[in-house]
């Protein structure tokens, strides 16, 4: 074999370990799954929730996601019997009942009216939608994901009506910030996690994080001078390797190198099969979007628990 084949091999060897380390990951979960249930993806994006809960034994019978692109990946991945876009057009009572609500919804300000109207504050933002669905369909639990940056949105008004508005609607609150290198992913991504039932005993306990035990040099398959590598974003590509604000390149085998679609995958934890029928930048975009799929896989095997 001449050197250059010899390391497309080696490259190859690395890259399945790598998966391999995925797989031992998200299998644990499949494992130890037990029951099945239902599921709504609202804000669906490229369906990280989809892939999570279906690890875990989850059938999803509705997405929402307005993105056009977003929603030609979803499908291009993912089986659902109904997909709608706006989630402010959908007429709540048509929404099939299920178990699991998940939404990875945006963050909005709620109204300065202060706490008294509870409901009536949240009116006009995403998240009324969200409490809507919850309301009317009163599914068993729902997951709620969020940028870390929530906890103290608005001196935490926002997230203080949040669970207001969750409790007055008779279910219980638990919330945390996780990072996707709690789940043996190498990018810290922390998450604000919120996590309610509607039976009020449920004494919910999010998962005990694993041991992380891949690094970014199990990412690109050579030696990386970082470990753990930047939280994927939205935008903001194309700083020098140098600036505080660069995400997107890395010193690899002493050569900077920008990374790539496939990077972006296994930094989230998907599947290197993943299809992405958009554009290279479109991919990038939807993936700095979406979720670390072990952390959102690990929280739901922990919710399917009680469903
Ligand atoms: C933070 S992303 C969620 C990504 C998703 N969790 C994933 O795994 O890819 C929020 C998503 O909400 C979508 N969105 C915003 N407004 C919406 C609306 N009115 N109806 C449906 N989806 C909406 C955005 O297009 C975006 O993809």
């Amino acid at each position: 074999m001449t050197r250059k084949a010899t390391r497309i091999s080696q490259l190859q060897d690395d890259a399945l370990n790598f998966d391999q380390a995925i797989n031992v990951l998200t299998r644990s979960t499949q494992n130890h799954s037990k029951k099945h249930f239902t599921f709504i993806d609202l804000f669906a994006g490229i369906g990280g929730f989809h892939l999570a809960a279906s690890q875990n034994g989850g059938k999803c019978l509705m997405a929402c996601e307005i993105d056009k692109a977003a929603k030609q990946t979803y499908l291009a991945n993912h089986q659902v019997p109904e997909f709608v876009e706006d989630i402010t057009k959908i007429d709540v009572k048509n929404i099939p009942s299920h178990d699991l609500l998940c939404a990875g919804f945006p963050c909005q300000p709620f109204s300065q009216a202060g706490f008294k109207k509870g409901f009536n504050d949240i009116r006009g933002t995403l998240f009324f939608y969200i409490a809507e669905i919850i309301r009317v369909k009163k599914p068993k639990a729902f997951f709620l994901e969020n940028v870390r940056h929530l906890l103290n949105h608005d001196d935490g008004k926002t997230l203080a009506k949040i669970k207001q508005v969750l409790e007055e609607l008779g279910y219980s609150c638990f919330y945390k910030v996780v990072k996707a290198s709690d789940f043996g992913l190498p990018q810290y991504r922390p998450r604000l996690f919120i996590i309610g039932f509607k039976n009020k005993n449920i004494q919910f306990e999010f998962p005990e994080k694993i041991l992380l035990t891949t690094t970014m040099s199990d990412i690109f398959g050579k030696p990386c001078s970082r470990s753990i590598g930047f939280t994927l974003r939205v935008g903001g590509r194309g700083s020098k390797i140098d600036d505080r604000r660069n995400w997107d390149r890395y010193l690899v085998d002493g050569m900077e190198y920008k990374i790539q679609t496939i990077d972006g995958l296994k930094m989230m934890g998907f599947p290197a099969d993943f299809k992405f029928p958009v554009s290279k930048t479109q991919s990038m975009k939807q993936l700095g979007n979406s979720v670390a799929v072990p952390a959102i896989s690990k929280t739901i095997e922990a919710i399917a628990r009680y469903l």
